[in-house]
């Protein structure tokens, strides 16, 4: 059973607004720009909306980070790509006031356990700027590993960054050649 993540629910936004607005600051680095309506809670109901409804025609699988109460602290998703890629790229942030005690490798790991399993796919990744070494430490305790440098990659507050990308591979995948 999981413990520290469930399935992302409409009723999320109030929760969600209120943990992106506390920790705006902290975001900021590591995100994209946001406008404003991003930290209200109808700006979040329309997000939480779209990903459920990306998640319902098999594109996302959407989820929340829980703490050791069970309190929503973050969010954590795939994002998938069928065919014969069958990948999905992770992202996810989590609320400053419980870094740092192994939530977010947490729930990574069992987010990872249901992209093999229940999703079926063969592969997960994601990728992060080259100074995110708390995100890195996070991922190589997951077991990913490093694979590639992405120069202007991903548009993080305000410019193209470089991405450091790390992928794993599902239990039984081995490379080809
Ligand atoms: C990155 C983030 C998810 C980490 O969450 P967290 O719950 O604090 O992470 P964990 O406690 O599970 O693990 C963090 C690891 O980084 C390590 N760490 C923390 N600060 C570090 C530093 N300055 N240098 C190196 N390692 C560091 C910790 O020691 C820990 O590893 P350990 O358990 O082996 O000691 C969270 O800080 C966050 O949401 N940041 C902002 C958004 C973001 O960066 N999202 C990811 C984008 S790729």
């Amino acid at each position: 059973m999981p413990t520290h993540h469930r399935t992302l629910q409409p009723d999320d936004a109030p929760a969600l607004a209120a943990l992106l607005s506390s920790n705006r600051d902290f975001l900021a680095p590591w995100e994209p720009v946001r406008d404003e309506s991003y930290f209200t809670v109808a700006g979040q109901e329309q997000v939480v909306a779209d990903h459920l409804a990306h998640q319902r025609a098999g594109g996302m699988y959407c989820a929340i980070i829980l703490d050791d109460q069970a309190q929503p602290v973050g969010r954590i998703n795939l994002s998938l790509f069928r065919g014969p890629f069958q990948s999905a790229t992770m992202g996810y942030w989590l609320s400053e006031h419980v870094g740092g005690r192994g939530l977010a490798t947490a729930a990574v790991g069992e987010v990872v356990e249901v992209a093999f399993s229940t999703l079926g796919l063969h592969r997960v990744e994601a990728g992060t700027i080259p100074e995110n070494v708390r995100s890195q430490a996070v991922l190589t305790k997951n077991g990913f590993t490093r694979f590639g440098y992405a120069p202007a990659y991903l548009h993080i507050a305000g410019r193209y960054r470089d991405h450091v990308l790390f992928q794993k591979l599902a239990p039984g995948i081995t490379p080809s050649d």
